[in-house]
């Protein structure tokens, strides 16, 4: 499938800011990957598909993911917010014909992070935070930090849906925690 064919398919299936968003996620990516030598094609397909399951119902997501025999990880059934990174990775492949292990992995991880991610999971991560259409408080600032220091703006965007999820009684993710307690230890070693 050609991008053109790929962003007329999202045209279709997302709600028409979501679409804006998907295509902001796919420039700011393509703008950290070149910043940090990552392969800025996988961080443009990546960028572009990363939400290309949000706006499947509850219901339709379980029963795809039923009939594809997809197990989802039982927090999403708590967070059903939380379904569309992996349900996206796997239509990423099913509805899209994406065979790249590195562009479907970003993509599942793109709302929890994991543990020690690799550099395209951290620029997705990041990208969706900071493209041109959020407006959230301190976007401005974290968009600076983007670019001097991937790990340090990871972070403050991790800590950020941390607190945004305790602050509405929410259940964190064992990846997230993860994630963030990795790149803290590795900053408190380079701090050494
Ligand atoms: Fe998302
Ligand atoms: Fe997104």
């Amino acid at each position: 499938m050609t991008e053109q064919e790929m962003i007329e398919k999202l045209s279709f299936t997302l709600k028409p800011s979501r679409f804006k968003h998907s295509l902001g996620v796919r420039d700011t990516a393509v703008l950290l990957a070149k910043h940090y030598g990552a392969d800025c094609e996988k961080a443009r397909l990546a960028g572009l598909l990363h939400d290309c399951a949000k706006n499947m119902a509850f219901e339709d997501s379980i029963k795809y993911c039923r009939e594809n025999h997809y197990r989802l990880k039982e927090v999403c059934f708590f967070e059903p917010t939380l379904i569309h990174a992996p349900l996206g990775s796997l239509m990423a492949q099913r509805e899209y014909g994406v065979t790249d292990p590195e562009v479907l992995d970003a993509i599942y991880y793109h709302t929890t992070g994991h543990e020690n991610m690799p550099l395209l999971t951290k620029i997705i991560y990041l990208a969706d935070t900071i493209e041109p259409n959020r407006t959230q408080a301190g976007v401005e600032q974290l968009r600076v930090t983007a670019f001097e220091s991937l790990d340090e703006a990871l972070i403050r965007a991790i800590d950020a849906t941390v607190r945004h999820i305790i602050n509405k009684g929410g259940i964190l993710d064992t990846d997230t925690v993860a994630a963030r307690n990795y790149l803290i230890t590795e900053r408190k070693n380079v701090e050494k």
